[in-house]
């Protein structure tokens, strides 16, 4: 890092840069919009794989400029979660945004965005209690509050977010819908293991046999489509089946499924289009993965 708190990257084409400042943020980002170039933005809390640089390059194609923030944010654990033990490879996380061509990488400290005296939250309502805001109270207040922050110290004409997290992703749209704010929201496609298992910093954690059985989540979704767009529509039925795929075995422990409408969240009685399916299951295998949450989900229009 330099005097100014700017570490600069030994980038291809432009080069990337890193500031630690919001001041360094505005500054970077009102220039570019001085010279008309659009910025997207892709907010992450680090230990980056191929889902953030699917993000990166989404971001790449649509806007002039792409801004990456890297910021594990205390507010949206639980007090069961463990914020401690989050991977914070600081150093892979800035390789693969020099790799991907990232232009702008704004890694803050916990007093940057939380400054001591910090009181002002936001309150995501209803929809921050659904899934998986039922096992995680609060979290979704956390997440909508620091993308809240970043929007307006980034100040992004587009950010983007990945399916994976659907529920996140509705959250913010309602968020930017709700407080009338000038960023357009995508939500780029999951990006998965050969075998289905949609990728997340958590899957490191799996042992060979839990990673093996953790396959069944994506089939199991995948096993729903097939049978709703046979026309199948009792959600019950389709529910006791996936239930078994995912338990078998006895690694994973399921904690829902949803059927729900993609836009609100709210549960279906019957499995009809326009649909998103949402499952969470918790590692219930002896090791690192146990009692650890993994989500994934599937729409079908
Ligand atoms: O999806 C994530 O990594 C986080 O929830 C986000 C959007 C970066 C907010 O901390």
């Amino acid at each position: 890092m330099n005097s100014q708190g700017t570490t600069q990257g030994a980038a291809r084409g432009r080069g990337t840069r890193i500031v630690h400042s919001i001041t360094q943020v505005r500054r970077a980002v009102a220039a570019w919009h001085g010279q008309e170039l659009t910025v997207g933005f892709v907010p992450t809390m680090g230990a980056l794989h191929a889902g953030h640089r699917s993000l990166m390059r989404r971001s790449k194609r649509l806007c002039d400029r792409t801004v990456v923030s890297v910021f594990v944010n205390p507010t949206q654990f639980g007090p069961r979660e463990d914020l401690r033990a989050y991977p914070r490879p600081l150093s892979a996380d800035l390789k693969a945004c020099r790799e991907e061509g990232v232009d702008l990488v704004f890694v803050p400290s916990v007093a940057t965005i939380y400054p001591e005296g910090f009181g002002t939250k936001l309150k995501v309502g209803d929809l921050g209690n659904l899934w998986e805001g039922r096992s995680r109270p609060g979290h979704f207040d956390g997440v909508a509050t620091v993308v809240l922050k970043l929007f307006s110290i980034v100040t992004p004409d587009v950010a983007i977010f990945g399916q994976k997290d659907l529920q996140q992703s509705v959250v913010i749209r309602r968020m930017v819908s709700d407080l009338n704010l000038p960023v357009r929201v995508v939500v780029s496609p999951t990006v998965r293991e050969n075998d289905g298992l949609a990728l997340s910093s958590r899957n490191v954690y799996l042992d060979r046999l839990s990673r093996n059985a953790s396959a069944g989540i994506y089939q199991s979704l995948r096993w729903a489509r097939a049978q709703i767009k046979e026309g199948e529509t009792r959600a019950g039925r389709l529910r006791t089946r996936m239930r078994r795929m995912i338990e078998d075995g006895g690694y994973f422990s399921l904690d829902y499924i949803g059927f729900c409408d993609p836009l609100t969240l709210t549960e279906k009685a019957g499995a009809r289009r326009p649909l998103a399916i949402l499952v969470a299951v918790k590692c219930v295998t002896p090791g690192p993965a146990q009692g650890r949450r993994y989500i994934d989900n599937l729409v079908i229009r």
